[in-house]
């Protein structure tokens, strides 16, 4: 059994999408969400009730409305993005696609288009509301809810300089993975798009110009959301636009340490053009070293 599908309870439907992620399937007599197309990883029976709005939509051309809601047969509440069928979601499939099996991102237990109305998505639930029943497409992507809040929250009650430097090591190694092993970089890198998952496992594994690195989690992993803004490297990354995004990462994370001593010393590093870095791994060794 994938990891995607480890915390499904009932066993799946007959129709299982094969080796893509996003398999465009046959309207089915069986599946309450139909519409124009519609896509299936493993949507269980279909039955999905959103419940609760965690950012109502805007009427720009950024659409996007997140909910909580209940997947039936899945164990605890799912997320809903909505979005409109849009350059970003387009961007948001592909980098989704990329990234299939980085385990530094919320899991999609399925993604499909249907209709549905944009103008009921605007404004905060108050009731559990059916998805799919309008006439405009929509895209929805149903994923895992990352509980325990945003990269903000989790620094700014942190204390210990060594759960600090676990984080920020991590989220610098996912960046790095991103470029180096599925070749894209995410573009839109700010603490609302980095959550704070909850970890059994002691040690997290990256792979980092090759070679394997382990870091202690703390109980704590990062996972990097919302590849809406992303974009694929056409050949090999070099090593400076790699550090573009580490910089970023860094940047987002200095706005909320609080002691001043490591904030200084990675201050002096966000503020040097990545240009200036020889390589990836003299970034994060300056970045280690502010911990030293
Ligand atoms: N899987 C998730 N678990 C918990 N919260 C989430 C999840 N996905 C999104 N959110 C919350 O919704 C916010 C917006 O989601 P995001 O995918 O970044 O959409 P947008 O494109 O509107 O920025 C996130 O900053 C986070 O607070
Ligand atoms: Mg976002």
């Amino acid at each position: 059994m994938s990891k995607r599908q480890s915390k499904v309870k009932t066993s799946m439907p007959t129709r299982r999408a094969k080796s893509q992620m996003f398999e465009l399937l046959p309207k089915s007599k069986r599946s309450r969400i139909i519409g124009v197309r519609t896509y299936k990883a493993n949507c269980l029976n279909n039955k999905i009730n959103a419940y609760k709005s965690l950012k109502p939509g805007e009427d720009n051309t950024d659409f996007g409305h997140i909910l909580m809601a209940e997947l039936d047969g899945y164990d605890g509440p799912v997320i809903i993005k909505v979005s409109d069928i849009n350059l970003f979601l387009k961007r948001e499939k592909m980098g989704l696609s990329a990234i299939e099996g980085f385990p530094h991102h919320a899991k999609i237990i399925c993604d499909f288009t249907c209709n549905d109305n944009k103008t009921r998505w605007m404004k905060s639930l108050v009731s559990p509301t059916q998805l799919c029943i309008g006439n405009e497409p929509l895209h929805f992507f149903v994923m895992e809810y990352i509980a325990n809040g945003d990269l903000e929250k989790y620094i700014r009650g942190l204390t210990d300089p060594q759960q600090l430097r676990s984080i920020i090591a991590q989220i610098i190694y996912c960046f790095v993975e991103l470029g180096q092993k599925y070749k894209i970089y995410h573009g839109d890198i700010h603490s609302g798009n980095i959550l704070i998952d909850t970890t059994d496992d002691a040690f997290s594994k990256h792979i980092v110009n090759g070679e394997e690195i382990l870091v202690k989690t703390f109980g704590r992993v990062p996972k990097i959301i919302d590849f809406g803004r992303c974009g694929v490297f056409n050949a090999e990354p070099i090593d400076a636009e790699i550090v573009f995004e580490l910089n970023s990462a860094l940047w987002v994370c200095l706005h909320y340490i609080e002691d001043t001593h490591i904030k200084d010393k990675l201050n002096s590093i966000t503020l040097r053009p990545e240009t200036e870095f020889s390589s990836v791994k003299s970034f994060i060794e300056e970045v280690l070293d502010a911990f030293a």
